[in-house]
């Protein structure tokens, strides 16, 4: 068989699942408003939540950085891409979350995939929440360490797991999300945390979302629960959403970090992070911590767009952030639904299997610091005349399969 015929066959099979995905082409970037080839439309499907990729002082930064370090680091860390700008932004990062050392990474797929590996193998044991990260799930799948994946926040069931298991394994790790991804609520980590210290397992929260967006200053999740940032053995951060450029990082202790540069594949056999995201990432952590009115504006505008859908009979549960999911169900319905936003000016992204589980097809709304109260309206009411026009109903968590 040919290699096309087989693409054809396995395209044939997507198609018939409904979860055949395409391309969409912007004309400009992610601010609140984009252009698509013929249209303008409000965006509510990106993840620059704080508005920072386009702010002057980054786009700034990175030109100079380009000017004076050129566009690529031009090798890995280990060999001669490590720049004192690399050095730099990792202080600034540990410095901002409160951990001893930071270490940044291509991107945020690449450091799960890498990390977790690093630290887990053929006799160690990890728990991983029922929703977590596809990076995570990959991460766990490549390290060969046993996994035990737990209900979605279900304290209890990861307890007595981890009751079963001690003494058993050689090491343990537990492996959440601060924030879910496609559902917007929180791990309930004060108690994840206890849980890992009473079983003496290492505990790994992928921030991605929270860094910037949410806790005191935007310190992200730790921050937010009231957990020491050195009480997170490994936690990652990413760069690319409300920090405005692209990579992630790992924190946690100096031991962590010599051991990831020593083992950790994707950090080894891969180029440096390029100086022009460094430093925009830099320029965008001082504004983030100078101005703390992005932060609160987005939160201000996640809840304004929760109570607007409330209001018009939409249910956002289990939503407590700036991520806002609206559950359909079927596939074919979600994206049809989204299609019909788009052509009324509204871009809200529908998300299918397997980026979210079988029969929980839903819209994945999200807002932006900058995004304002009529467009937040604006989005509620036309998506009320949408789903009432083809007569669909939004599921309550007791439907969810
Ligand atoms: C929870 C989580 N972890 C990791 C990633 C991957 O990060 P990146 O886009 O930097 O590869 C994402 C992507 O959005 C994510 O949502």
């Amino acid at each position: 068989m040919t290699l096309d015929a087989f693409a054809q066959d396995e395209l044939d099979v997507i198609r018939q699942q409904g979860t055949y995905r395409s391309l969409r082409v912007l004309q400009n970037s992610s601010g609140p408003q984009i252009q698509l080839d013929e249209q303008r439309a409000h965006l509510f499907a990106s993840s620059n939540y704080l508005d920072l990729a386009q702010h002057p002082e980054v786009v700034e930064a990175a030109v100079r950085a380009a000017r004076d370090w050129g566009c690529a680091s031009g090798g890995s860390r280990l060999i001669n891409g490590n720049l004192s700008i690399h050095e730099a932004l990792e202080e600034e990062l540990a410095q901002f979350i409160g951990c001893e050392t930071a270490l940044v990474f291509g991107n945020g797929y690449m450091a799960n995939a890498g990390l977790i590996p690093a630290l887990m193998s053929e006799k160690d044991l990890i728990f991983s929440d029922a929703l977590s990260h596809a990076s995570i799930i990959d991460g766990c799948k490549l390290s060969k360490a046993q996994v035990r994946i737990f209900p979605h926040g279900e304290i209890a069931a990861l307890e007595q797991g981890l009751k079963q298991a001690q003494g058993k394994a050689r090491r343990m790790l537990i492996a959440v999300d601060g924030v879910y991804s496609m559902d917007g609520d929180y791990a309930p980590l004060r108690d994840i945390h206890a849980l890992s210290r009473a079983y003496g397992a290492m505990l790994f929260v992928d921030d991605t979302h929270g860094i910037g967006s949410l806790g005191p200053d935007g310190r992200g999740c730790p921050a937010l629960h009231e957990i020491a940032p050195e009480e997170i053995d490994i936690y990652l951060g990413s760069l690319a959403k409300s920090l405005g450029s692209y990579g992630a990082f790992v924190g946690g202790s100096r031991a962590l970090r010599d051991l990831l540069i020593n083992t950790c594949r994707s950090f080894i056999f891969s180029c440096a992070l390029p100086p022009p995201q460094v430093e925009a990432a830099r320029a965008a952590l001082r504004i983030l911590q100078r101005e703390p009115w992005r932060r609160e504006r987005l939160q201000a505008n996640a809840a304004e767009l929760r109570t607007s859908l409330h209001g018009v009979g939409i249910p956002t549960h289990p939503s407590c952030t700036q991520i806002v999911p609206v559950t359909i169900g079927s596939n074919e319905d979600t994206m049809s639904v989204c299609q019909e936003l788009l052509a009324r000016g509204y871009f809200a992204q529908g998300i299918r299997f397997p980026s979210v589980p079988q029969g929980t097809a839903r819209l994945r709304l999200t807002v932006m610091a900058t995004h304002e109260k009529e467009q937040i309206h604006g989005l509620a009411q036309t998506l009320r005349e949408v789903l009432d026009e083809r007569g669909l109903s939004i599921l309550l968590p007791r439907e969810l399969p």
